[in-house]
């Protein structure tokens, strides 16, 4: 008996140590959640047919972690109007597909922007009847085509300069030079009767103005306070207000606050619209991504998430955005020529200190 008894003893007890640590090793790789799951407010990621078609491991992130999408350049103008009069809605129709299978809310962006997406027809445009009509008509044309499918539109995004902070962004080539100025072709209210066209459009839509900056450039927030809290008072159907929030570690936790406060304030829904917190921002050449910074960038994925939260009441909380899903397809390094990583998913979309940044926010 005994000979039988301690070999059965010690397999147990080998057995039992096998199954704690595998049981440890669960708790570690598998989180008991997705950030749609774990999110009383929606998650949402920008993305793009491409991946989604073609890389299992990207469709099956955006599937499993989001509860909302926006399209990262399939609803832009330029690819949505390529040349005057012509539509094509391709892209734009597969994601919202994938989402309407999903279950999962579209946020559109963008029906207008001041120039990088702007298709080049829509650039040489200079008289002010022209270019009011054509917007008009495109407003009209693609907020139809997506009526009832798409939960809000970034109706306007960037409209603002950054210095003033009036509506008279120059639009400007890739070398700095000044091709011409929307607000002042149309006047600077052309932005509310944006809105208008837009609601005439889709009357069920949420109608927001998004911008970035907002947590570093004052005047500009203030000048887009003062914006949405006019249309307010005159009855411009606006509903929210997209916060970009393409911030970096070393973006003021002051600036964050004051903008999630400030544009709260307005009693609008917010959308922290185009999340990211590059890791590199000042653009090193032989950029390594220690644990220092790791740190601070799980630190502050952690404060935006948690002063969304607390700052903005549950009922004007639209939900927060991811600009893209992982690392490997991040519009970071292609936008500041180096080396980032500023999503909360790795190139292998493992998940990151910075995806446990966002979960530990929420609590
Ligand atoms: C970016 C895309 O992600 C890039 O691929 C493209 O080259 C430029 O536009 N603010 C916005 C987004 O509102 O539409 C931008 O998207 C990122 C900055």
């Amino acid at each position: 008996m005994k000979f039988f008894f301690f070999p059965t003893g010690l397999a147990a007890m080998i057995l039992l140590a096998c199954t704690m640590k595998e049981t440890a090793n669960v708790v570690q790789t598998v989180p008991p959640t997705t950030l749609a799951e774990a999110s009383p407010f929606p998650v949402g990621f920008a993305i793009n047919p491409s991946p989604m078609q073609n890389n299992a491991r990207y469709r099956q992130t955006v599937t499993q972690e989001a509860s909302s999408i926006t399209a990262d350049l399939a609803m832009k103008p330029s690819r949505i109007s390529p040349q005057k009069g012509v539509f094509n809605f391709e892209g734009a129709d597969y994601l919202v597909d994938f989402a309407r299978s999903q279950k999962k809310r579209v946020h559109g962006h963008t029906l207008v922007w001041y120039i990088n997406t702007s298709p080049e027809w829509l650039k040489q445009l200079r008289d002010s009847t022209e270019l009011e009509t054509t917007l008009r008509e495109y407003i009209q044309t693609v907020g139809t085509h997506f009526k009832g499918k798409v939960a809000s539109w970034d109706v306007v995004n960037e409209a603002f300069d950054n210095n003033q902070g009036a509506i008279r962004r120059d639009s400007v080539d890739k070398s700095g030079r000044t091709l011409f100025n929307v607000g002042k072709i149309l006047g600077n209210d052309y932005v509310a009767r944006m809105f208008q066209y837009a609601h005439k459009a889709d009357p069920g839509a949420r109608l927001f103005y998004n911008d970035y900056g907002q947590e570093t450039i004052p005047a500009k927030l203030n000048a887009i306070v003062a914006m949405a809290t006019d249309f307010q008072q005159r009855g411009i159907p606006i509903h929210g207000l997209g916060l970009q929030m393409h911030i970096s570690i070393d973006t003021p936790d002051a600036g964050i606050e004051t903008a999630i406060r400030k544009l709260a304030d307005t009693g609008l829904l917010i959308h922290i619209s185009e999340l990211d917190v590059a890791m590199n921002p000042g653009k090193k050449k032989d950029f390594i991504a220690t644990p220092a910074l790791i740190e601070q960038q799980y630190q502050k994925y952690k404060f935006v998430v948690s002063t969304y939260k607390k700052v903005v009441p549950v009922s004007q909380q639209f939900g927060i955005t991811f600009w893209g899903v992982d690392d490997g397809t991040s519009w970071i390094p292609g936008h500041c020529q180096c080396t980032d990583y500023a999503l909360p998913f790795d190139a292998q979309f493992a998940r990151k200190r910075a995806y446990q940044g966002f979960l530990d926010g929420l609590h």
